[in-house]
């Protein structure tokens, strides 16, 4: 204290890279992310949340423990660690590893060559998580590397790939770490044990060597500073940090702490700040006093006492898990039940980054009601002991100890000390269930610690406490239901009582904050159920039952957990006799793996600062539909460092903005349509400084009705964009008569964030002269971004330059809705003078940029009994949002996909876009095709159900053949539909699997599998027909390097990487001699957007196109000197005076439709695959697994087949996660609440199904594009409704065990709550749902 009150600023000492950093005014507001990207220009490091969910910003912190003398080394997120908490640790980002320029880390070298690295944006993430695991384990277990990625997500590559990489680190190595193989790695053994289709030459390759690879040297690694070991040993002194707002101390005594608590009773402890972090950026709460008990022993130690184990209240959740495991090792089992449950929560535990960080008493003291861990100690009873300073005081928690919605029964001034998990005894069984939307890195939706207690050798309860999280503002005790079971004996007679004393004391409020109110009631219910016979089978092993657990019901208690992931990649080698040199067919590594692996790969907001940079920050709209009355900026023009607020009168040229229709604004004028609508933005000196003021701007509303959010409303209004689209053939009322049965059917399709790690990015800089400004822009779209900033600015599009380095993930994205942040920041670049600088945090992104339309479709299908369906009535309604956008085309597409791969000779599709109150939706990989086809798929499900036949046996009699004409008249051609089912039968085994499956579900009652086959064909070409151009920029330089530029944007799907190919094939040389620097509207005018799965067709033309034109042009030069080589005749050809620069331009021919006449051909081909899946559902709780996929695909003569086995792959795992886990969740005044990695779950690596296989289909070549390949970055997406209607098929075979049969509506995505739902039993009823229209939901379905 004495010290303090001197009001002295300690100096900040670290370690970053093993260089010494001495930062004299740290700040305790910026974190070690700000810091390093921002201060040390260290951008490896990327932000892709800034709450702890996507693993991006991923670096290790080591520290030395002068207690055990050793060094700890920890991965770490940088976005969530105050760099005050860093004093005397040692930070190693991803540049401190290796680099391209000087030598590559095994780490970076290995997630590069095996493909497992797209965009690049997550890739330095995975890089560190690997690196501080293999710090700690030099030779992990498979297992351990899954735990390290827990908290990383890739939202391009479907994770395959990385794991791959990885594995080689392991002991066994190889792709599958040789699990279940006696020989080794399944890569090797596969091929002999499952000939395709009795076929000797289909090859199965690896797609990497892992011979090449480098060894892992763990003696070359960076030492740990030794000056940080010797101030290690020094007795702490207290340090104290002061920042603009907030002041940081660190004591040095829990003498200090608690007189500094004292003082100051509403300061917050804080130890890995993952939740006063998360408070502070987003929930827009300032703590000006933090104390930081970094130093303070006797909050970290561990003891046993008599009764358990006692931990100081900031041992991280990782020294926890460490601890218990040890002690479950050591004790006896029936002791350690509490502990064992523990680890099971903590095992579904945030990720590893939160865990090495994240404090036990942070989570009590959040008192979260979703928290996984109170539940247990509620349960338990667990002794917490408090400390002021007056003196230690006991409590135990219990129902009294939370006291409303995240408060406690800790005074002020008073902190936790400690905690003590207790042993159990004899006689005594414990458990923990937690059921979250993802299996892994999620919050739950419900959790519970269950614990009960029997009268001495018996079955008769002498002491139950259920504890639920998620049920209420608090975590809460069944006291009632507890209560009115002691004395009674376990069996089922008790559970149905104590199933229906829950039902009637766990309720919810019909408009309980949450939603999935009856699934969450259920949940209780199912979950005690488990605990029912998880004890029973216990009671029966100590012969204390009088009965066991039946065999079909076991599955109910066998923990739901996933097998490591194997998988197997079929791809055709090159032709015998074509040049090593020539790449074309070869799976050439993505030619910016390395450097984005390294961290050396710049993405938009790497570029260095200008000097005299400006930071921008949105000012958004916080209602759905209203007028702006007046716009307050005062207080927020105080915020030091602020510049200037900027708004619809700024202006210089047209507001009216939008990229097909000019139906937007680019800053709301008097009105605004969606809760998201730009208003204004602040631009000032930083970032905090420009968001801190954006939030102080006040907006003042006049509401307006109707407020229109969901398809349900804007039918009722008739709210409709025009035109309605109708696509017809045949005669629906004959189709109709000629028809032995019909029925009719619906299905919702809930829409999707794009999710692309690396938010939307601008930097906008005036030149100077002539109204010309310079934009970096992550973008899809070049042109588009530098035509609508033009209009804005009232300039000729000629004096506004777009560049594009390389986009961290777009999926359509960044398409169109880029522009809107593009025009705002260029607007405010122009009115300051200065180059301006904005990028969205991910709650901005995902608030304003749209996502994929959610859809609903409405179907009457007439079919024969056989399955032959004969007509079809189709309706699709789109969320289209506020604006048109690309809305018509996205309809236009799935009218067009409407019939997937079927024959109907009678159909008829309409579309309507509905106008809502949304942000606008747009373009998303797919582009409404998957959408269209979802719907196919329903009333061909619903067919199959109402005939009583196999579903694959009536989607194979619908199936069309080659030369059948589409409902569009367009002849299919080159069709391979048929071959690449019967391929996916075979490598799936599919007959063989369903006899499996079909037993398993006859021995399994609470635990189901479903399977499906599903194909898919997917239209190529933009359906606008003037998009179909591209062109092409070659510059060979007179040293014989060449310099490509074409109007496609690298957004990781590898796009460059081709064209270079292309170019080497074409001018015949190596790949190294040729170089991609950009994109950029100075080099390559008036590009498409690099979009509709066209840019490898269209610029690889435009490429081929350009290189024949010189190679015409060395041409004699090469006839001259045969025996030269390239730098010759480009130097002679140079001397000689002749043009070394050439332009190549390509347009798709014979392409253009007519809606109205139903003719003309909207596609240049068709690509085409199947897919099969397997999954298992628990009928208890609604989570399923994803077992098994098989995925043919035909992509023609693949360019480079580790790249489309990419986008194959990581187009499916994006499907995987449109159907069956990503849902945007809407208040009803249209507000979204899912806006991060928090609450809006994609895919991680728990969802790769256990087995995946991915076979190429072979000799395909196709005729219409660069070098007979196909387009890929679409087509496989829908492939992943297999999951989907693998998932109905176990819904229907859980069903069915209850009377349920036919035809039944599940929606999109098959989320565990839609799940549990479906699969009606004896629970559900117990939770009938509430009547519609009788209260407010908290969420609805748009
Ligand atoms: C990405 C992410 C995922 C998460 N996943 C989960 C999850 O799966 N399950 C779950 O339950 N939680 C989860 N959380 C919440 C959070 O990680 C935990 O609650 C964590 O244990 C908080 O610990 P901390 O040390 O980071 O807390 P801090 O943010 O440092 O502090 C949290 C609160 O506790 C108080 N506090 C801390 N120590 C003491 C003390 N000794 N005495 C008095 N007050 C104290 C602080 O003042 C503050 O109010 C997640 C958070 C993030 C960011
Ligand atoms: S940026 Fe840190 S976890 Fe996402
Ligand atoms: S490569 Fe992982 S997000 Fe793009």
């Amino acid at each position: 204290m004495e010290e303090l009150n001197q009001s002295h600023h300690s100096d900040l000492v670290l370690f970053i890279n093993g260089k010494k950093v001495v930062e004299r005014k740290a700040d305790p507001e910026i974190t070690l992310l700000t810091f390093l990207r921002r201060k040390l220009g260290l951008t490896g490091t990327k932000l892709g949340c800034a709450e702890g969910g996507c693993g991006a910003c991923t670096v290790m912190v080591s520290r030395f423990d002068p207690n055990n003398n050793r060094v700890i080394h920890h991965a770490v997120n940088a976005c969530l660690a105050p760099l005050c908490s860093l004093h005397h640790c040692a930070v190693t980002t991803v540049e401190g590893i290796g680099s391209v320029a000087s030598k590559l880390h095994p780490v970076q070298e290995r997630i590069a060559k095996s493909h497992g690295s797209q965009c690049g944006f997550c890739t330095p993430g995975f890089v560190m998580s690997m690196y501080a695991l293999l710090r700690n384990s030099p030779q992990p277990t498979i297992q351990d590397i899954e735990a390290a990625f827990q908290g990383n997500l890739c939202r391009c590559t479907g994770y395959r790939p990385i794991l791959e990489g990885y594995k080689t680190f392991t002991k066994d190595g190889g792709c599958c770490g040789g699990r279940g193989k006696a020989s080794g790695c399944c890569m090797t053994t596969v091929h002999k044990e499952e000939p395709v289709n009795g076929d000797s030459t289909h090859s199965c390759q690896q797609l990497f060597n892992p011979e090449e690879f480098k060894p892992l040297d763990p003696t070359q690694e960076i030492i740990f500073p030794p000056e940080l070991m010797s101030l290690g040993k020094q007795p702490p002194r207290s340090l104290r940090f002061t920042g603009e707002r907030v002041l940081w101390i660190q004591p040095s005594s829990l003498k200090e702490l608690l007189e500094l608590k004292a003082v100051y009773p509403e300061a917050k402890l804080v130890v890995g700040n993952t939740e006063i972090g998360i408070e502070m950026k987003f929930k827009n709460l300032l703590y000006p006093v933090i104390l930081a008990p970094a130093y303070i022993h006797e909050l970290r130690s561990i003891q046993y006492t008599e009764n358990g184990i006692e931990f100081g209240a900031s041992v991280t959740l990782s020294v926890l898990e460490e601890e218990l495991r040890e002690a479950i090792k050591k004790l006896p089992s029936y002791k350690t039940e509490v502990f064992k449950a523990v680890l099971e929560q903590l095992r579904l535990f945030a990720g590893q980054q939160i865990r090495n960080v994240a404090a036990i008493g942070g989570n009590i003291m959040t008192a979260s009601p979703i928290s996984d861990l109170n539940p247990v100690f509620m349960a338990a009873c667990c002794k917490l002991t408090l400390m002021s300073k007056e003196g230690k005081r006991i409590l135990h928690m219990d129902d009294k100890f939370f006291t409303a919605y995240r408060k406690t029964a800790v005074k002020p001034e008073e902190i936790l000390l400690s905690i003590e998990i207790p042993y159990t005894r004899k006689g005594q069984y414990f458990s923990a269930f937690k059921q979250s939307l993802r299996k892994e890195d999620d919050i739950a939706i419900v959790t519970c610690g269950m614990n009960v207690i029997f009268q001495e050798g018996s079955n008769i309860v002498k002491g139950i406490k259920l504890s639920y999280g998620g049920m209420a503002p608090t975590t809460i005790l069944a006291t009632v239901t507890c209560n009115s079971l002691i004395g009674r004996q376990w069996n089922d007679e008790m559970v149905e009582d104590a199933c229906t004393f829950l039902a009637s004391e766990v309720k919810l409020s019909p408009s309980a904050p949450g939603g999935m109110v009856t699934y969450r009631r259920t949940l209780t219910i199912s979950l005690f159920f488990k605990f029912y016979l998880t004890v029973q089978h216990k009671l029966a092993q100590e012969h204390l039952s009088v009965e066991d657990v039946s065999p079909n019901s076991a599955s109910a208690i066998e923990p739901f957990h996933l097998d490591s992931p194997t998988s197997v990649q079929f791809y055709q080698e090159v032709p015998l006799g074509q040049t090593s040199d020539d790449v074309v067919g070869h799976p050439v590594m993505h030619l910016s793996a390395l450097k984005q692996a390294t961290g050396e790969a710049v993405y938009c907001d790497d570029i260095p600062c200008y000097e005299n940079e400006l930071y921008l920050a949105l000012v958004t709209s916080t209602k759905a539909h209203a007028v702006i009355k007046y716009i307050e900026t005062a207080e927020a023009m105080a915020v030091p460092g602020v510049i200037t607020f900027v708004s619809a009168k700024d202006i210089p040229g047209s507001n009216r903005t939008g990229p097909a229709v000019y139906d937007e604004t680019v800053f709301a004028d008097d009105k605004v349509t969606c809760v998201g609508h730009i208003v204004g933005a602040i631009v000032a000196n930083t970032q905090a400084h420009a968001q801190r003021a954006a939030k102080l701007v006040k907006i003042s509303y006049e509401e307006l009705q109707p407020v229109i959010v969901t398809i349900q409303d804007a039918i009722a209004k008739q709210s409709f964009y025009q035109p309605v689209r109708t696509l017809e053939k045949g005669d629906l009322s004959k189709g109709f008569q000629e028809s032995d049965m019909f029925l009719e059917g619906e299905i919702h399709i809930g829409g999707q964030e794009h999710f692309y790690l690396e938010t939307n990015c601008t930097l906008a800089v005036p030149r100077g002269e002539d109204g010309e400004m310079e934009m970096f822009v992550s973008t899809q779209s070049a042109s588009k971004t530098q035509a609508l900033v033009a209009k804005a600015l009232g300039v000729p599009a000629s004096h506004i330059v777009c560049r594009v380095k390389r986009l961290g993930g777009g999926f359509g994205g960044k398409e169109s809705r880029s522009t809107i942040l593009s025009t705002v920041v260029a607007v405010a670049a122009h009115k300051v003078k200065r180059p301006v600088r904005c990028m969205l945090d991910r709650d901005e992104d995902m608030l304003i940029s749209g996502g994929r339309h959610p859809f609903f479709g409405h179907y009457k299908v007439g079919f024969k009994r056989n399955g032959k369906v004969i007509a079809l009535d189709v309706t699709y309604y789109s969320n289209a949002g506020n604006s048109m956008d690309l809305s018509l085309s996205i309809m236009e597409r799935a009218l067009f996909h409407m019939d997937n791969c079927y024959n109907i000779p009678h159909i008829r599709g309409t579309g309507y876009m509905c106008k809502t109150n949304l942000p606008s939706n747009t373009a998303f990989r797919g582009f409404g095709g998957p959408q269209g086809m979802m719907v196919t798929e329903s009333w061909i499900s619903d067919v199959a159900l109402r005939c009583g036949l196999p579903a694959e046996q009536v989607r194979e009699i619908n199936l069309y053949k080659q030369g059948d004409y589409t409902p569009f008249n367009q002849c299919l051609e080159q069709f391979t539909i048929d071959r690449c089912w019967e391929e996916c039968m075979n490598i799936s085994d599919f007959h063989h699997r369903k006899a499996k499956v079909e037993l398993y579900n006859k021995q399994h009652c609470w635990t189901k599998r479903g399977l499906s086959i599903i194909p898919t064909k997917f239209g190529i070409s933009f359906t606008a027909v003037f998009l179909n151009q591209a062109g092409a920029l070659v510059h060979i330089y007179t040293d014989g390097s060449v310099l490509l530029t074409h109007g496609g944007t690298e957004m990781g799907q590898g796009l460059h990487t081709k064209m270079i190919q292309v170019a080497s094939r074409t001018l015949g040389i190596p790949t190294s001699k040729i170089h991609i620097s950009e994109t950029s509207t100075n080099t390559v005018p008036n590009t498409s957007p690099t979009a509709a799965s066209a840019s490898s067709d269209l610029n690889g033309m435009a490429v081929y196109n350009a290189c024949q034109i010189l190679m015409q042009r060395l041409e004699p030069y090469k006839t001259k000197n045969p025996v030269g080589k390239w730098e010759d005749w480009v130097n002679a050809a140079y001397f000689d005076r002749v043009n070394l620069s050439a332009n190549g331009f390509y347009k798709t021919p014979d392409l253009g439709y007519d809606f109205q006449t139903n003719s003309g051909r909207p596609f240049n081909y068709f690509c085409y695959g199947v897919a099969v899946s397997e999954v298992e559902i628990d009928c208890l709780t609604g989570g399923h697994k994803n077992l098994h996929t098989s995925i043919v695909m035909d992509v023609g003569k693949s360019l480079n087949p580790a790249l489309d086995i990419g986008q194959v792959e990581g187009a499916f795992m994006q499907g995987v996660g449109l159907f069956t886990l990503e849902e945007l969740r809407y208040s009803p005044q249209g507000y979204l609440y899912t806006r991060g990695p928090g609450m809006y779950k994609i895919p991680a690596f728990g969802d790769i199904p256990t087995e995946l296989k991915v076979s190429l289909l072979r000799d395909a070549p196709n005729e219409k594009a660069i070098f007979s390949s196909k387009a890929v970055g679409e087509p496989p997406l829908f492939l992943a409704a297999s999951v989907f209607y693998a998932i109905k098929d176990a819904i229907s075979a859980a069903r069915a065990e209850s009377g349920f049969t036919g035809p039944f509506r599940l929606d999109s995505p098959a989320t565990p709550e839609r799940i549990r739902n479906a699969c009606e039993d004896k629970f559900t009823k117990m939770c009938p749902p509430p009547e519609p229209g009788t209260y407010t939901p908290w969420d609805v379905r748009v």
